[in-house]
């Protein structure tokens, strides 16, 4: 049995430790907003936050998980939304959507650590999150527009 904290609440998972967080959001506590990709760590389209850290959650085994989990659930509220979620809408960032919420979790996590990016600083913390749709403009947009406050 592990105790996670998932968007502020703790849960109880059963689940064997060598299960990844991410199908221990999917499938055992119903966070479907991260999704699956290609399970090598090398899409992006899992990305949660651990402690507020950029994590790829197919890699971190359950009980290897460190700290409190945030997934694009808890990121805001659905009347308070997180500032770069509104940016996402502002912008009309997301065609198919399926990345798009690993690209705000990693999106969120770089400007927690870095709250004025520049293009290459955006280009190189959002490098390893993929998008088939071809939305990269438009996310560097969004990033942007809120590291300016605008
Ligand atoms: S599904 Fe985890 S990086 Fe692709
Ligand atoms: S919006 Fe379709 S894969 Fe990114």
């Amino acid at each position: 049995m592990a105790r996670l904290t998932v968007n502020g609440t703790e849960h109880d998972v059963d689940l064997p430790g060598e299960v990844p967080l991410l199908w221990v959001l999917r499938d055992q506590l119903n966070l479907t907003g991260t999704k699956y990709g290609c399970g090598v760590a090398a899409c992006g389209a899992c990305t949660v936050q651990i402690d507020g850290e950029a994590v790829r959650s197919c890699q971190v085994a359950l009980s290897d998980v460190w700290g409190a989990v945030t997934t694009i659930e808890g990121l805001g509220q659905p009347d308070n939304l997180h500032r770069l979620q509104q940016a996402w809408i502002d912008h009309q960032v997301a065609q198919c959507g399926y990345c798009q919420s690993g690209q705000i979790m990693q999106a969120a996590a770089l400007l927690a650590s870095n709250p004025t990016p520049t293009d290459d600083d955006i280009d190189a913390a959002m490098n390893g999150n993929l998008c088939r749709c071809g939305t990269y403009p438009r996310i560097r947009a969004a990033i942007k527009s809120v590291s300016e406050g605008a």
